[in-house]
């Protein structure tokens, strides 16, 4: 009984694509620059959200900025970039970031 409600937690947890961006963010190291709620050396995810919350173009911008690094939206401090990163999974943490 214990193994199948496991089971089933496992599941629903990766079941929701939310979770599924937060813990491709965390597994990627992003969380080392950014937090949700604070800024850290990056801006926070919820600083992020606020900014691009009308700009439909802002998913597409965003895979690209983060697969590429870049600066000057938010300081001089640069992100590096991250180019092994697969685009399927940088479209699942950019929906989480933007749905913060
Ligand atoms: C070494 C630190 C560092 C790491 C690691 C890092 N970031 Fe960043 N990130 C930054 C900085 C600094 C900025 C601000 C860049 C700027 O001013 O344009 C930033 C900006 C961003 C932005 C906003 C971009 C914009 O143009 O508005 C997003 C989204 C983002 N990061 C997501 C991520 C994701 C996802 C990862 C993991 C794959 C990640 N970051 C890893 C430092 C980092």
């Amino acid at each position: 009984m214990k193994i199948l409600l496991f089971l089933l937690i496992f599941i629903t947890h990766f079941a929701l694509s939310d979770d599924m961006g937060k813990q491709l963010a965390q597994d990627n190291g992003c969380l080392a620059c950014h937090s949700v709620k604070t800024k850290v050396l990056g801006p926070s995810y919820q600083d992020v959200a606020k900014k691009y919350k009308n700009d439909k173009k802002a998913k597409t911008m965003l895979i690209q900025k983060i697969k590429n690094g870049g600066t000057g939206n938010w300081g001089n401090i640069p992100m590096p970039g991250h180019p092994k990163i697969k685009n399927e999974d940088l479209d699942k943490i950019v929906t989480w970031i933007l749905s913060i």
